[in-house]
């Protein structure tokens, strides 16, 4: 992510070249924590899919869709007669979306390498979408929803997941802080396209989603604590599968990282409670709805 997004053309193709290599290297850690990510994201994920107007028999595109936690959610709720398309930009995630579907035995799902800001689907060809946690990382997250609008027929629905403000998520503020800081790097704009948080502002990811041509536009605020038996098992998720942090402590050689790492524990640890560790964050589910006439 050290890419500049400045120039528009080469400038975002070696955003997204950084980005697809970040997610190819985490893409078995953030599967292995598969358990930890459904216990986190189990009620904002339903309430998303709700949202979208996700039910039996639909045709449901869910765009960054990572190892298909939620593809494997929206499967069952759409049933044998419904169906899924799990796109991905990083090759090695969305294979592991394959593998996962096919584990679990859903055979209404198939997955695609796709950048979701051009997915090369038909227009109109879904009557819902979803985006968990992924727009985020978009250097255009308007392109991107509007290829789900015109990926959605007329009436269809879209809800997108992320996160809100850098106060209502300070673990990934302190993580992103210390990061920085040990690698020797200025402090980021936390709304800077493509990071994390960019898309928190408050009002930003509704004035998009209306500038994409979708109507009916409200966000829910969610909170969702990550609940671990202990700030370790949290360093233990981000060490293997938060890309974002691990592109820039990449830069840094071990003792420096490992330098790093400790003083992300001696801040991380203040979450602590009685029964373990919970880290807040606060989640954004934005919806909205291809209107009857095109717009
Ligand atoms: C935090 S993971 C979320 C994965 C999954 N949706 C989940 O919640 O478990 C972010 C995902 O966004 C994907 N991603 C990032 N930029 C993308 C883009 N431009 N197009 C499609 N996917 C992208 C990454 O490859 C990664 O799988």
């Amino acid at each position: 992510m050290n890419s500049s997004i400045d120039d528009p053309i080469n400038g975002t193709q070696a955003f997204k070249a950084s980005m697809r290599a970040q997610w190819d290297t985490a893409a078995p850690g953030w599967n292995a924590h598969t358990t930890d990510i459904r216990a986190w994201l189990h009620k904002p994920t339903d309430a998303m899919c709700r949202m979208a107007g996700v039910r039996a028999g639909l045709r449901v595109l869910d765009v960054a869709a990572g190892s298909g936690d939620q593809t494997l959610a929206v499967a069952q709720a759409v049933g044998a007669q419904g169906y899924v398309l799990a796109t991905d930009l990083s090759p090695a995630i969305a294979a592991l979306a394959r593998d996962n579907a096919i584990r679990a035995g859903f055979a209404n799902v198939e997955t695609r390498v796709a950048d979701g800001e051009d997915l090369g689907v038909p227009e109109a060809s879904f009557d819902a979408a979803v985006c968990r946690l992924g727009l985020m990382f978009f250097p255009d997250p308007l392109r991107g929803l509007r290829e789900m609008h015109r990926a959605l027929r007329p009436g269809g629905g879209v809800c997108t997941m992320v996160f809100s403000r850098p106060e209502k998520n300070p673990c990934l503020t302190i993580l992103m802080s210390t990061a920085l800081k040990h690698a020797g790097l200025p402090a980021r704009d936390p709304f800077l396209a493509g990071g994390l948080l960019s898309l928190g502002q408050p009002g930003r990811i509704d004035a998009l989603f209306r500038s994409a041509g979708f109507h009916d536009v409200a966000t829910t605020a969610l909170d969702a604590p990550f609940c671990l038996p202990s700030v370790d098992h949290y360093l233990a998720f981000v060490r293997s599968s938060a890309s974002p942090i691990l592109q820039i402590l990449r830069q840094l050689d071990a003792a420096s990282a490992e330098a790093a790492w400790s003083e992300m524990r001696d801040r991380l640890v203040a979450f602590g409670t009685q029964d373990g560790w919970e880290g807040p964050n606060e989640l954004l589910l934005t919806a909205g709805r291809r209107p009857e006439e095109a717009t």
